[in-house]
């Protein structure tokens, strides 16, 4: 009883309301749009976007990356903050460079094995240059899917979350995978924002489980910690 259609639809509504214009898009370079993955995971896209080109005008490749001190890294993130991000960009980079001949590997279940590349950014990766149908679970796309499915689970609990993976996965569809991806992101940005969803502007509230029990808004659950 998954709201199959949702793929399709999302699909769609991404290609015509979607983001489809910044820096890291309109390439399969893994290289842009792994950093572009890293930078926008704490950071909002305003400020991600001076960030990034300057890091490519100074870092043009991931050997380029990797051939550099951490010092010098860390100097070009400054203002970014979360750090721990710079130190994994510099050994994901050397790790590149070194395992793979500065190659990214092609698959999520490699590019998970690499500093600083979790599950979802990993499938981000592998979605968007490779085309691979895997699923994303970042704390926007949790939001959004919780929701469409009224999945009332504990995203504290890791049984739990992992639950939503399974889920997750089985609402992937056939073709699209890049733009439906994308979609994931640009919908938990734009329509299907935490605190006051515009379920009218929403491509899926027909199908939205969390909108027919009347607040959407109390997905997803989160005991504190
Ligand atoms: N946040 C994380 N990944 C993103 C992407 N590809 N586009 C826009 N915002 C994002």
């Amino acid at each position: 009883s998954l709201p199959l259609e949702f793929g399709p639809l999302l699909v769609v509504w991404q290609r015509s309301h979607g983001r489809n214009a910044l820096p890291w898009q309109n390439t399969r370079d893994p290289y842009r749009v792994w950093l572009s993955e890293i930078m926008l995971q704490q950071t909002q896209v305003t400020t991600v976007l001076g960030y990034y080109s300057r890091f490519l005008e100074r870092f043009p490749t991931v050997v380029d990356l990797a051939a550099a001190s951490l010092d010098e890294v860390l100097a070009m993130w400054q203002g970014l903050g979360y750090y721990s991000r710079a130190r994994n960009l510099h050994a994901c980079a050397r790790a590149v460079a070194e395992r793979y001949r500065g190659e990214f590997p092609r698959s999520a279940a490699e590019l998970e094995t690499l500093p600083g590349i979790g599950r979802s950014t990993a499938a981000a990766i592998a979605a968007f240059c490779f085309g691979e149908r895997v699923a994303i679970l970042d704390g926007n796309v949790k939001r959004v899917l919780t929701r469409l499915l009224a999945f009332g689970g504990d995203m504290a609990s890791s049984a739990e979350e992992k639950k939503l993976w399974a889920l997750a996965t089985a609402l992937l569809p056939d073709k699209g995978i890049e733009a439906y991806t994308q979609g994931l992101m640009d919908l938990g940005a734009t329509v299907c924002t935490a605190r006051s969803p515009q379920c009218l502007l929403c491509p899926v509230s027909d199908l939205c489980r969390g909108r027919a029990q009347g607040d959407p808004t109390v997905f997803p659950v989160k005991t504190k910690k």
